[in-house]
């Protein structure tokens, strides 16, 4: 009888997920819930491994790809792979392997609740409620900004930024959005238009950052961009931090140059309490739960594990990168 293939998954998950897969795979796995595995217990790991489950928060570099010499296959558990060195990965002959589509939908969600909380000032309302503070109704108090027919800007209109578009279309938006390639079907079904980077950030009110993070996507909300935004713009990010100058945001919403944002991820996670932006009202910050519903966290550990099996004793993934 053949030896079975080991796996390697980088963080707990729950029993449920694995124990079906007992009769393909041998399963080690790191034994906390809320910390990484620590950078010498992944190299002695993944030595030892024919697939890898990951977290967006591994670092899966030419170090961690060299020390697997049977390594085949790398499953992440999201849908972005900018942890992984996939390059190199593929002149080994490793798979890597992602979560799409299953947590387009969640994702959306967390975006679209990012914008009406920053827009509505949900977050610092509801700190001012729990405070104590509230003395009397007021006819300004936390008059935030209408959702309702105002204009949203997308950046990057994949699955979740086309997400993002049906929910805008259900509060009657109007609708544009930049992307390497135009989406003609996105135009048509959500009264989508395509317009240039520029077009989108001076004209928006709403700003979405749905956009992989990439050599050429670093930082491409900066200063300057933050400046040709509208005073009233809020802006949201459910992509990756490294898209944004942090800095330049923090400076645009103190100053003013833009109203508010909303922020599900950061250009070094965990942010910290003492980063600027957190001491900001105007700022509301989650700590990267794009897709985090439960059904959805689950659906995408299935998928992991069907494309480990694909890759490892099937004929291939099922959703490679
Ligand atoms: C993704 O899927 O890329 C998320 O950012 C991590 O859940």
């Amino acid at each position: 009888m053949h030896k079975k293939p080991n796996i390697f998954i980088t963080r707990k998950i729950p029993d449920h997920i694995v124990d079906p897969y007992k009769d393909d795979f041998n399963f080690s796995m790191w034994q906390e819930e809320k910390l990484p595995v620590p950078r010498d217990v992944l190299l002695k790991e993944v030595a030892e491994a024919d697939g890898l489950l990951t977290m967006v928060s591994d670092p899966i570099d030419e170090e961690v790809i060299c020390a697997g010499n049977r390594l085949k296959v790398i499953a992440n558990f999201a849908v972005g792979y900018d942890n992984i060195d996939v390059t190199f990965a593929k002149e080994r002959d490793i798979v890597v392997t992602n979560t799409p589509d299953v947590l387009t939908e969640s994702t959306a969600d967390l975006g679209f609740s990012l914008l009406m909380a920053a827009a509505r000032r949900i977050v610092e309302s509801a700190e001012y409620v729990k405070e104590d503070k509230w003395q009397s109704w007021a006819p300004y108090m936390f008059a935030g900004s209408d959702i309702y027919r105002k204009k949203i800007g997308i950046v990057g209109m994949g699955r979740i930024g086309q997400a993002i578009a049906r929910r805008a279309k259900g509060f009657n938006m109007s609708i544009a959005y930049h992307n390497r390639s135009r989406h003609e079907d996105a135009e048509r079904e959500l009264d989508a238009t395509y317009v240039s980077f520029e077009e989108l950030i001076k004209a928006s009110d709403f700003i979405v950052s749905v956009v992989p993070y990439t050599k050429e996507t670093e930082k491409i909300f900066n200063e300057q961009t933050f400046k040709q935004m509208k005073k009233e713009a809020i802006f949201i990010n459910i992509s990756r931090g490294q898209v944004v100058d942090e800095e330049a945001l923090y400076y645009a919403l103190k100053n003013g140059d833009i109203r508010a944002a909303g922020l599900d991820v950061f250009e070094t996670e965990p942010i910290r309490a003492d980063h600027p932006l957190l001491t900001l009202n105007n700022a509301v910050c989650t700590p990267h739960i794009g897709s985090a519903s439960e059904s959805t966290r689950t659906n995408m550990l299935h998928l992991c594990m069907r494309n480990l099996k694909g890759v490892l004793l099937e004929k291939g993934a099922e959703t490679p990168v």
